[in-house]
């Protein structure tokens, strides 16, 4: 199903900064998550870039956290069956072919097809993919591309990731086509690794304030 249902997008338009998150350990996915869900990002992507990262989603989906959590760098049909089995809430791709768009089809849950270029973007409207990651952001055109394709484009939206930062993230969510933005710069890795959670939910309290 490719439709996002308007709890969905209101749920991440509320989230406004979705954690693009890479876990390298296991025993990092739970007091991540909480870390995040207590700053207030409850929409969580997490990346399908380490070996873990199938096991960190299952492990959240069991837990039940108060959270959305979906699978990232979703680049083949079959991370999408993986990600499926993990139980991942939605799928975010960083580009999408054509086979990518047929498994993204049938999947049961929420996604965000990646597009860079307007023609990408049409493309994915016109099979049925209203809200899609616009990657990567800021080399892609950032801010003011969205900008330009808005009125052109009334009926897509985007959640722009990959340079996005403290600095231009206002710019994004300033825009009516823009429902979220994804960054990774509140999951800094230094402070993964020395498990330092009550900063890593510092961090994002402190970021979606300065974006309120
Ligand atoms: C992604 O996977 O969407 C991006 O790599 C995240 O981009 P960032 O690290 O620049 O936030």
């Amino acid at each position: 199903m490719t439709t996002i249902s308007p709890a969905t997008i209101e749920r991440m338009r509320t989230c406004r900064i979705i954690p693009v998150i890479t876990i390298k350990s296991l025993n990092q996915a739970l007091p991540l998550a909480n870390a995040l869900i207590a700053g207030g990002a409850d929409v969580l992507e997490v990346t399908l870039r380490t070996d873990c990262a199938l096991e960190a989603i299952k492990q959240m989906a069991d837990a039940k956290l108060d959270a959305f959590v979906g699978a990232g760098t979703i680049t083949r049909p079959s991370d999408v069956d993986a990600a499926a089995k993990a139980d991942a809430e939605f799928l975010v791709t960083p580009g999408t072919t054509e086979e990518l768009r047929t498994a993204l089809k049938a999947y049961d849950g929420a996604v965000f097809p990646g597009a860079a270029t307007v023609s990408e973007a049409l493309k994915l409207r016109d099979e049925g993919f209203a809200v899609q990651k616009f990657f990567p952001a800021e080399a892609a055109g950032g801010a003011p591309f969205l900008k330009s394709i808005a009125a052109p484009l009334p009926d897509i939206r985007f959640m722009p990731t990959g340079g996005v930062s403290p600095k231009n993230a206002r710019d994004y969510l300033s825009l009516p086509n823009v429902i979220a933005v994804g960054g990774s710069w509140i999951v800094p890795n230094d402070l993964i690794e020395a498990g330092k959670w009550d900063e890593i939910t510092a961090l994002t309290q402190a970021s979606r304030d300065a974006l309120a």
